[in-house]
């Protein structure tokens, strides 16, 4: 899958009396190749989530377009692109219900592929990810941010994805879990040609995992 924007542009209306449309993505052009990680580099606020929410479809751009093996994906994102374009977000809470056991929230992909979603498929694939069963039985606050992360992918890669979009995945881990992903990460691309949209601060990790690094300042981006 070879996803590319094209002129995306993203303005939130202004609460403000003035009115004027705040411009958090300012037609911004990105290639991302089959297979290959490309960082998003940038401060805070200057527009790097609010491009990864529109690459997978969570929020509507404002204008520009988003290009999938050349086809225009137009909003909401439907068929197979929906299915294969994910995201892995900062705070993985916000991927669970939190009054739910994990097991819950966990068969959802399953059942959405038409795959077996009993308990010991679901034990096998987040054992991957050094989780038990026991953690299938806990509610999201119940678990650690690094469980809670590394169930967050074991549920996506469900999915199959071709493209998942890394919001800051690692950042509120310790070192170890951070390592962890990370190397889970690099061998699940060289094995399934995965391409990842790796949003970070981190240029040190961004120049070691990424092929190609763009930066976004206010909006506007460049590589
Ligand atoms: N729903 C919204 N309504 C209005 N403004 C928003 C909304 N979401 C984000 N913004 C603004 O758009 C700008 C870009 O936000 P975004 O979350 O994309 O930044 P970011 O680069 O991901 O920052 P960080 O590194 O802190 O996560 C910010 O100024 C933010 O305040
Ligand atoms: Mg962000």
């Amino acid at each position: 899958m070879y996803i590319q924007t094209r002129d995306l542009t993203k303005k939130y209306k202004s609460r403000t009396k003035d009115g004027k449309a705040f411009v958090a993505v300012d037609s911004v052009c990105l290639d991302i190749p089959p297979g290959q990680t490309v960082g998003l580099l940038g401060e805070s606020g200057s527009g790097k989530s609010t491009m990864g929410q529109m690459v997978t479809g969570l929020i509507k751009p404002s204008s520009g377009q988003i290009l999938c093996d050349g086809q225009e994906l137009s909003y909401p994102i439907k068929g197979r692109a929906r299915q294969k374009i994910q995201i892995l977000f900062q705070h993985p809470e916000i991927s669970f219900n939190p009054v739910l056991p994990l097991i819950k929230s966990m068969t959802e992909p399953y059942r959405l592929c038409h795959k077996d979603a009993s308990e010991s498929v679901v034990l096998e694939d987040i054992e991957k990810f050094g989780l038990h069963r026991e953690h299938l039985y806990r509610t999201p606050r119940e678990l650690s941010g690094g469980e809670l992360q590394r169930a967050a992918l074991a549920r996506i890669l469900v999915l199959e994805p071709e493209l998942i979009v890394l919001d800051e995945p690692t950042s509120m881990l310790d070192v170890i879990s951070q390592a962890q992903i990370i190397h889970f990460l690099i061998d699940y691309q060289a094995l399934h040609k995965t391409s990842y949209l790796f949003i970070t601060h981190n240029h040190k990790l961004a120049e070691m995992v990424c092929r190609k690094i763009y930066h976004m300042e206010n909006g506007r981006c460049e590589s």
